[in-house]
């Protein structure tokens, strides 16, 4: 018989690869020693067979080089919902939820202020892995969620997310609103918004670029959406966009400058500016201002 037995052990092996993330070495023990994490805490002295060491070094190899701990395990929880994931999509952040809450937050107000029989109809635009719409979904079934991405492969992976999930979502394969045939109560969207110059873009090689990087310091896809969102929302509808730490007065200037009203920001976890919003003024508002 083959012996596979080696030398190391759970605590060796972290031991080994002390400069990656803690977190990220538990969970790919996990999944390649297919255990718990209260498992991994509990028994530092576990040996490692051969197979696993190998499989454990291909994957210690892909974190080395920046691959995203979620691209390898193949899912992301986000919004306490299970999300596939893999290299065609981003993979959601936290910070992400701080766009939900605030979404949700609106809805909430839409739904006080239109009439009871109205549905909501609401729109994700870059919709990635479905994160937001899926989100949204699940918090207001009595809504109708909308999504869009002109990636057909991340619309791909949104739809099986739905699907798995169970959560209906209509999806658009669109550039922005170029191929959106209808209106919106809210209109919510996370598009690129790194510039092409940012040095941060170094520790992201492994997601698409399609999914981060804008033109004109980061801010060219967040104007085209100001500009644009406009004409496909109802009155009295909202805007909401997640942009960078540094662009909230920026992306507040864009919302005013195109006919937004009661503009604001909301800060993430971190602190840090993330999410900015503004409304589309009332049809009463707009003919009293002509
Ligand atoms: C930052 S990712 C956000 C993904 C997801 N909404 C999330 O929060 O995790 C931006 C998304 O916008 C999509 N996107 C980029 N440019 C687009 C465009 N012109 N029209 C539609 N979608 C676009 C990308 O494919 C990507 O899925």
């Amino acid at each position: 018989m083959v012996d596979h037995s080696t030398d190391a052990t759970i605590a060796s092996w972290l031991r080994q690869h002390g400069t990656l993330a803690r977190f990220d070495l538990e969970l790919v023990l996990c999944q390649i020693l297919d255990c718990s994490r209260a498992h991994i805490l509990t028994n530092p002295h576990r040996s490692l067979s051969q197979p696993e060491l190998d499989q454990l070094e291909r994957w210690s190899d892909q974190l080395y080089n920046h691959v995203p701990i979620a691209y390898l395990c193949g899912n992301q929880e986000f919004w306490g919902l299970r999300l596939t994931v893999d290299h065609r999509v981003l993979v959601p952040r936290p910070d992400t939820e701080t766009l939900v809450e605030q979404a949700l937050e609106c809805i909430d107000t839409l739904t006080r202020i239109r009439s009871a029989e109205t549905t909501l109809t609401l729109l994700d635009l870059g919709t990635g892995s479905g994160a937001i719409a899926l989100a949204l979904a699940s918090e207001r079934p009595d809504t109708q969620v909308h999504a869009c991405d002109f990636s057909l492969d991340s619309l791909a992976v949104a739809h099986e997310n739905s699907r798995l999930l169970r959560l209906p979502v209509t999806f658009h394969h669109s550039d922005w609103f170029t191929d959106i045939a209808q209106s919106f109560d809210l209109i919510v969207s996370n598009p690129p918004y790194i510039a092409p110059d940012d040095p941060h873009l170094d520790l992201l090689g492994a997601e698409p670029a399609h999914a981060l990087i804008a033109d004109d310091n980061g801010l060219a896809d967040l104007r085209r959406i100001c500009e644009q969102a406009g004409a496909l929302l109802h009155s009295d509808g909202w805007l909401l966009l997640e942009h960078g730490y540094d662009q909230g007065p920026a992306v507040r200037s864009l919302l005013a400058e195109n006919g937004f009203i009661d503009v604001q920001s909301r800060r993430d976890l971190g602190g840090n500016e993330r999410v900015t919003w503004g409304q589309k003024p009332s049809d009463q508002a707009l003919s009293a201002h002509e």
